[in-house]
């Protein structure tokens, strides 16, 4: 099996004024390309933190990512954008542009890429379709619910067809119901895409979902077990 991310005694202080917090103390893990791992844990263990070290959007205090083999501290501005570019990232709190429509925040990923104006119109329209959005493209955040909205960052994170995709907490605004059906979309990808999936979340039923189920707790991986194979 090919080892996608590889997390090695990961650690990160912030600094609170002079209060240095230690969110993680000393991560290990290895995650292999086609998985879908649940990382689980209370509020405050570290499980943004670590999601946001392995998507490159934020650097470790000490330890070492390796992506795809190569050590992403090495990485150049240029390298680590495009690395970025590569994977898809569910925010836990979204992150859409106010100012855009729906339709205009799944583009943006697009445009960015530079796929042409009809194709990523008709793309955006696809996925949105997907998230059970047809009706509220032209609405902006501000006008969707909170679940709607997540639904909206789901669709924006699939707009470059990612191969790794990073979420945290990807149904934490949204019903049972709806969470049923994005929770089967997200399966959808892995089992008949192949895309790797990392899903934060700090409810239990959901991190079942997983094929594998990393357990967090201040900090530290505690606890790791395989839910189905
Ligand atoms: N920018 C920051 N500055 C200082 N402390 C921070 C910062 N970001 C996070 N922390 C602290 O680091 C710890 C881990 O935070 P993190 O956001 O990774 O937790 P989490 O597991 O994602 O929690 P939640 O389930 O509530 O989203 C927490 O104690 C938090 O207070
Ligand atoms: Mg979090």
């Amino acid at each position: 099996m090919t080892v996608i991310v590889e997390a090695v005694d990961l650690r990160k202080v912030y600094m609170l004024g002079k209060v240095p917090v230690e969110a993680l103390r000393g991560v290990n893990l290895k995650v292999e390309e086609g998985e879908f791992l649940s990382v689980l844990g209370p509020s405050g263990s570290g499980k943004s933190t670590l999601l946001n070290l392995i998507g490159a959007l934020d650097k470790p205090t000490d330890g070492k990512i390796f992506f795809e083999g190569v050590d992403v501290s090495t990485l150049n501005d240029g390298q680590l954008a495009d690395l970025r570019r590569r994977i898809g990232f569910v925010f836990q709190f979204f992150n859409l542009i106010p100012r855009f429509t729906a339709r205009q925040n799944v583009e943006l990923p697009m445009a960015i890429a530079g796929l042409g104006k009809e194709a990523r119109r008709k793309r955006a329209e696809e996925l949105l379709k997907i998230v059970g959005l047809t009706d509220r493209m032209g609405h902006k955040p501000t006008e969707l619910s909170g679940g709607e909205q997540q639904r909206v960052a789901i669709a924006r994170a699939l707009a470059n067809n990612p191969r790794f995709l990073l979420m945290d907490e990807p149904t934490g605004n949204i019903d049972s119901k709806n969470a049923y059906e994005i929770i089967q979309l997200i399966k959808g990808l892995n089992q008949d895409l192949g895309v790797t999936i990392i899903m934060v979340t700090h409810d239990q039923r959901l991190a079942a979902e997983g094929k594998r189920t990393v357990h967090m707790l201040d900090g530290l991986i505690v606890d790791e077990k395989v839910n189905w194979a």
